[in-house]
């Protein structure tokens, strides 16, 4: 069967080989939870491993804390009362659409991000939109709130966290110790996060249980804007794509140095201006190209109720348009003030031992949603080339970096020696899959559509030579290499890699 070039072959290689679901499949599947395939979960960790390597050159520490929280956490986050979507009802059939994005699907040249719930309406009025499943029209837009509830014990009203930020604030007390207040405090956290999307359809995109990894700055005022990282990484170019751009309808970002950014108050602090810098470096070192990314402002009306500026993260994808991976948020002072409230905790201190002023910590905060992430990197790297799919992820991501096949399987001095050559892969070190089954070709194939870089086969030769066939993924060229040779070879063929 000829493999074709289209989001059917891709979204059926995800579904095979990534992420399965919805889950539970068994029972009919229930909208926006997934389960991570091996080849999903593998692909996953390599992402994590990278970003913990960085992020702690970046010198930030990691928490982990619960997921689900007492309803006090979060009147006082604000998320009870603003964390909301608008919804569109449909007055006949009931069924209920994402104001946003229904708007999005029916007028995919409009740029509806950042439109007031009233701006909303007009173009519904406009443009006589009906609800697709009826086509009676809708009620007017109203509010439905993301958090999913629960009861912890038999009285303790609770919800699951819809995301990671708020929990790793209410660590502060103890994060100010642990950091014997020097600021700027760099911790983030990895884990699930729960929102309850109306009808989610964009598969993975949407997840109700997802993961993040958000990495906060708990900093002062001051230092936001004398912000000594700033000075290192000002001349750096990152493409923006402003408010005031978008208002002209502009989509394409501008090229822009940060300094720039500074001088011209397109940002308004250093600090913020350093965030975004490591935002754009994290995704270019798994291997995304410059041209799919674009850092884009969000209008007031689209920011998220803690924030005073925010910029999304976007990776353009042929499936789905430019999808955030990535928000980047100055929540200034708003979620200290408020827990210090709710909780009568004094978070207005001494930031530093040889100061006299006291303040409460703004907080800028990096929130990077791995699914996403997966996602949009496997969509960039799919390929299919002369009748077969190649992934063509940066080799230290994808799930194997080595796939080593015995030519025929029953011959035992054949079976035996591909199996000595994958273990001393893997006792060096190097992630190696032994796969003994169906023809070489269908082999090759097998990893071509996961991303491994190199396929090693043992033959015949290989008994009298101690030589394999070492094979490249892109180019699909072989080589013949000793046995002895093989793990330095693909050592030095790694180091170019990040
Ligand atoms: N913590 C920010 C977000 O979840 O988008």
């Amino acid at each position: 069967m000829k493999i074709e070039d289209n989001f059917e072959t891709f979204n059926s290689l995800i579904r095979r080989k990534f992420i399965w679901g919805p889950s539970p499949e068994i029972y009919g599947g229930l909208a926006g939870f997934y389960s991570y395939a091996p080849s999903g979960m593998a692909l996953k960790n390599n992402i994590l491993n990278l970003f913990r390597r960085e992020l702690q050159y970046f010198g930030f520490g990691e928490v982990e804390c619960p997921t689900i929280m007492p309803e006090i956490v979060w009147r006082a986050s604000g998320h009870l009362e603003r964390f909301i979507d608008p919804v569109l009802r449909c007055k006949k059939c009931n069924t209920l659409y994402r104001a946003d994005k229904f708007l999005q699907e029916q007028l995919p040249d409009l740029m509806i991000d950042g439109l007031s719930f009233q701006a909303m309406e007009d173009l519904i009025k406009k443009h006589n939109l009906a609800c697709p499943n009826c086509g009676n029209t809708f009620t007017k837009i109203e509010e439905y709130n993301l958090m999913l509830k629960t009861q912890v014990g038999n009285n303790v009203t609770a919800y699951l966290r819809p995301e990671t930020a708020t929990t790793t604030y209410l660590l502060f007390n103890r994060l100010n110790q642990d950091a014997r207040r020097q600021y700027p405090i760099r911790i983030c956290q990895f884990g699930k996060a729960y929102r309850n999307e109306i009808s989610p359809r964009q598969g993975v995109l949407r997840m109700r249980a997802f993961d993040q990894l958000e990495l906060q700055l708990f900093i002062g005022k001051q230092q936001e804007m004398e912000f000594e990282d700033y000075e290192e990484i000002k001349d750096k170019i990152l493409p923006l794509l402003d408010w005031k751009l978008q208002e002209k309808n502009i989509v394409k970002p501008e090229k822009i140095s940060l300094e720039t950014t500074i001088n011209t108050k397109i940002l308004k602090k250093p600090a913020y201006a350093y965030c975004l810098y490591i935002t754009y470096y994290l995704t270019r070192i798994l291997g995304f190209p410059e041209e799919v990314i674009r850092l884009r402002q969000h209008s007031i009306n689209e920011r998220a109720h803690y924030a005073d500026d925010a910029w999304d993260l976007e990776i353009k994808t042929k499936q789905f348009g430019w999808v955030e991976i990535c928000g980047v948020h100055d929540r200034t002072n708003y979620d200290l003030r408020r827990h210090g409230e709710f909780s009568k905790q004094n978070f207005n201190i001494n930031m530093s031992s040889d100061s006299e002023t006291k303040e409460i910590p703004q907080i800028l905060e990096i929130a990077f949603g791995i699914d996403r992430i997966i996602y949009t990197l496997l969509e960039t790297n799919f390929n299919v080339e002369e009748g077969r799919i190649n992934l063509k992820l940066n080799p230290n991501l994808a799930p194997n970096i080595v796939a080593v096949f015995p030519l025929v399987k029953n011959k035992e001095n054949i079976r035996k020696l591909a199996l000595s050559v994958h273990r001393d892969l893997l006792e060096n070190r190097i992630n190696s899959f032994y796969d003994a089954s169906g023809s070489i070709g269908k082999r090759y194939r097998r990893q071509d559509e996961i991303g491994t870089m190199y396929c090693v086969t043992i033959d015949y030769d290989s008994l009298e030579d101690n030589s394999v066939t070492l094979r490249f993924r892109d180019t699909m060229k072989q080589d013949r290499v000793n046995i002895n040779e093989l793990v330095e070879i693909i050592r030095n063929k790694l180091r170019t890699f990040k």
